[in-house]
């Protein structure tokens, strides 16, 4: 008998189809579940999923994860080993203008998993959640025994809801669960929105990049191997926790200024610069404090800040 599959949900995102494809590369077999939601082009996730579509182990089915029925369909048909849930509705600054539909894919398509995997028998459940449930906390490196009660955009909400059904899931059905959160995750594929990719594609135009804010916010950018070996792990080790919750960052904080400078220096043009203020939602910083993640998962991010950079540029240029 094979080995059941690992059901993947938003495996034709930016950091699903990578874990998708480390899966696959491994042995193992996925099912993918993604319903293209257009927040970003369908051709990108279509891109995304084309070396995984050309393997025997990958199925994907294009479905909405908070469509009860056909998430009890496709998890009565696959009885999946266990789920690594990676679908959302992504993106803080979107969030502000859609908190209904943020909720609903990320807290009501969140409760629909975690059913489905309960009632079809999975064995484990690792769920994304995000650096922006630490808001503005003023104490840094962010560590999860802190607390998390002050979210401030809809989106880190809906994330931080997501860990609170995770516990409650965990309590009442005993199913090992994990709670991810991501730091600014970039590399190939990375989403469109995401400031990375925004400015290399404006830098290498020639086009204006806006700088929000005096350029000394900062993010603690986490390269996507670096998510894929964590994400891979949590999904290992977690029968040994019950329900925990684990910091994947970086460990390097990078000023928006910086970010830029690297960006110029690996694109190789000066940025057309235009400043404007800081936009609702959007944290001052964030910084991982990886004690608990290195201890437990053995995490520990590889890539340096500029080299993930160059290699996200040469997956855009061969992209484009
Ligand atoms: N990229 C980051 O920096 C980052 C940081 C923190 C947390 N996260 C979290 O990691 C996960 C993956 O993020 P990403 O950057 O790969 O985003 P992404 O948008 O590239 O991938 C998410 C995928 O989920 C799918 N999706 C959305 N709503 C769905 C629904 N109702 N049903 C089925 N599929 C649905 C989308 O079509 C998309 O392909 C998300 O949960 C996100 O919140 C990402």
């Amino acid at each position: 008998m094979t080995k059941a599959p690992i059901l993947i949900t938003g495996a034709a995102g930016f950091i699903g189809s990578h874990v998708a494809q480390a899966v696959v590369r491994m042995g193992g077999r996925v099912v993918g579940v993604d319903n293209l939601d257009p927040f970003y082009p369908r051709s990108c996730k279509e891109a995304n999923l084309r070396e995984l579509a050309a393997s025997a182990s990958f199925e994907f089915v294009e479905s909405d994860i908070a469509d009860a029925r056909a998430m009890r369909g496709v998890f009565g048909r696959v009885r999946p080993a266990g789920v690594i849930h990676l679908a959302a509705k992504a993106g803080v600054r979107p969030s502000i203008a859609d908190p209904v539909g943020y909720a609903h894919a990320n807290i009501t398509g969140t409760a629909v998993i975690q059913q489905a995997a309960a009632e079809s028998g999975c064995d484990r459940l690792v769920v994304a959640s995000s650096s922006s449930v630490y808001g503005n906390s003023l104490t840094a490196p962010f560590s999860e025994t802190q607390d998390v009660n002050e979210p401030i955009s809809p989106y880190a909400a809906t994330k931080r809801a997501t860990e609170l059904i995770g516990h409650t899931h965990w309590k009442l059905t005993g199913m090992p669960t994990a709670e991810l959160r991501f730091f600014t995750v970039y590399g190939p594929r990375q989403r469109p929105d995401l400031a990375i990719a925004k400015f290399l594609g404006a830098v290498a135009k020639g086009e204006p990049v806006t700088l929000f804010g005096d350029g000394s916010m900062s993010r603690d950018y986490t390269y996507i191997d670096d998510i894929v070996a964590g994400v891979l792990a949590a999904y290992d080790r977690i029968p040994a926790h019950g329900y925990r919750v684990w910091n994947l960052g970086g460990n390097h904080p990078v000023a928006l200024g910086e970010m830029l400078a690297t960006v110029e220096r690996v694109v190789g043009k000066k940025a057309v610069v235009k400043r404007g203020p800081m936009q609702p939602g959007d944290v001052l910083r964030t910084w991982a404090d990886l004690t608990r993640s290195s201890a437990e998962l053995g995490y520990s991010p590889r890539t340096p800040f500029e080299e993930g950079v160059e290699k996200q540029w040469a997956w855009l240029k061969a992209e484009r």
